[in-house]
């Protein structure tokens, strides 16, 4: 059996949250600090998973609900076993921009699939890797919309309401897993989100 030595850190939140903003900020932080760490995403954050990222954004004929899920969970079962679990077990602090709750999230509480069936194949996708930490970034829907701009791509362009389900069940999340899951008001400033931030992941990796 491999043995994992990191740290697995996830981020989360409705489009638009400023997420990256924040993941870049703490990558930059952490290796100052000496801290070896890999920052990935998904989709898209292995060579196959790049492919499924360009169909999952773009792909421009109607998407089965189903079928979009399975799309993402293929992407994280190629991820973990490539890109993730190697990290880990070199001792890396894995940074990653969505994951298992992403799904829940958009293809359960939003889109309708059963939550149960997906909790399920997440497990089945990741070998039940869970993360350390989950920072969800909190922020009013129309903010988030405004910050998106004009090209918006697959996702980007769903509805006010798509988007409030989504926010919702990282709420909902987030009371189901206190112990993993951490929300932060994302309608602030940079560094008052960052300032949150640092003190979430010092507080995991007693720093
Ligand atoms: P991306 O451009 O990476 O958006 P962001 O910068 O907001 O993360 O696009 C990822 C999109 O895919 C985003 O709209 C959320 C969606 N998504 C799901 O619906 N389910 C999933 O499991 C994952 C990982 C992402």
């Amino acid at each position: 059996m491999k043995l994992k030595k990191g740290y697995f850190i996830t981020f989360e939140g409705i489009d638009g949250c400023g997420k990256t903003t924040q993941i870049e900020l703490l990558d930059n932080w952490l290796k100052s600090l000496g801290k070896e760490t890999l920052l990935t995403l998904e989709p898209g954050g292995s060579n196959l998973g790049k492919d499924l990222r360009q169909i999952l954004l773009h792909y421009e004929k109607p998407v089965a609900d189903t079928a979009e899920m399975f799309l993402y969970l293929a992407d994280r079962a190629q991820h973990v076993n490539n890109v993730i679990m190697p990290a880990l077990c070199e001792g890396k602090i894995v940074l990653c921009d969505r994951y298992t709750d992403s799904t829940a999230a958009y293809q359960g509480y939003a889109r309708g699939c059963d939550i149960n069936q997906i909790n399920m194949l997440n497990d089945i996708a990741t070998g039940n890797l869970q993360s350390d930490l989950t920072i969800v970034f909190d922020i009013d829907v129309q903010t988030a919309q405004l910050r998106l701009g004009k090209t918006k791509d697959r996702l980007e362009k769903e509805s006010v309401d798509f988007h409030t389900k989504v926010k919702n069940g990282y709420l909902e999340l987030s009371r189901l897993y206190p112990q993993r899951i951490k929300t932060v008001n994302a309608n602030r400033t940079i560094k008052e989100i960052f300032s949150d931030v640092k003190k979430l992941v010092g507080e995991l990796l007693n720093i």
